[in-house]
């Protein structure tokens, strides 16, 4: 009798604690993870898709991170593979703003390549720029608007700027008289940016319309580089980044 209730006893324990999840069912490993968001996937397209995102916007080596007003960049972060870009610049010295990350800078080439072809003839006027570059920046902003907050509207604070990820190149061209303004928007440049920079995995990251979302007036120069599917994408949605990533569009 005796027996037998230890039996039922052992019985109980290993078949009761092999149904109940264990600790490391609760903290599966990581195969397991991707196996349940591939199940997942099939139930909810979009989740799995989303996870991702949300881990590349996150990731300073990503060519899809994040940096605005909410997520800024160590001030120590300098880009693993600055590449000097070949293309013309309004400028002839040898300088930082000339570079940008390898893959960017190939890309940004070929743009520049294609949009020759039909007589789009750009120009470079500011790539990657330090953390350090980008504080002098700022300053000098400050003190011409009068306040850091009216500097703010078009100027990154330092750790907050695009340019300091090698991934945004300030473009402009003859009409503009090679400026940085509003009016570059009008042009045919422009234009034809605005329709064919995604195919290179380029976004026009300041847009006309989308200031509250941004938190930067008009920049239709600013180009960044975010690589095709997801330059896409955004351009098919008509989107900017953070409309895209928090507002599930
Ligand atoms: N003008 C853009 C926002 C920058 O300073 O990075
Ligand atoms: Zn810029």
């Amino acid at each position: 009798m005796r027996k037998r209730f230890l039996i039922l006893f052992v019985l109980f324990f290993t078949i009761g604690c092999s149904s109940v999840p264990s600790t490391g069912a609760a903290n599966p490993p990581a195969e397991n993870l991707r196996q349940n968001s591939n199940t997942e996937d099939n139930l909810m397209p979009n989740q799995g898709k989303e996870a991702e995102d949300a881990i590349a916007y996150h990731d300073t080596s990503s060519v899809r991170v994040l940096v605005n007003k909410q997520n800024e960049l160590p001030s120590s972060y300098v880009p693993p593979d600055l590449a000097e870009v070949n293309i013309p610049f309004t400028f002839s010295e040898k300088a930082e703003k000339r570079m940008l990350r390898q893959e960017a800078a190939l890309k940004l080439a070929e743009l520049f390549e294609a949009a020759k072809k039909e007589s789009i003839i750009l120009y470079g006027v500011s790539g990657y720029r330090s953390y350090k570059t980008q504080k002098d920046l700022f300053a000098i902003f400050t003190s011409r608007y009068g306040s850091e907050e009216k500097a703010n509207q078009i100027s990154a604070r330092p750790g907050q700027s695009e340019h300091q990820t090698g991934l945004a190149m300030d473009v402009t061209c003859r009409s503009v008289n090679f400026g940085l303004e509003e009016s570059f928007g009008d042009t045919k440049e422009y234009a034809w940016l605005k329709e064919n920079a995604h195919r290179y995995g380029f976004i026009i990251r300041y847009p006309k319309g989308k200031e509250l979302i941004t938190e930067y007036t008009y920049e239709p120069w600013h180009l960044r580089y975010v690589g095709p599917e997801l330059a896409t994408k955004l351009y098919e949605k008509k989107v900017t980044y953070e409309e895209y990533l928090f507002f599930k569009v």
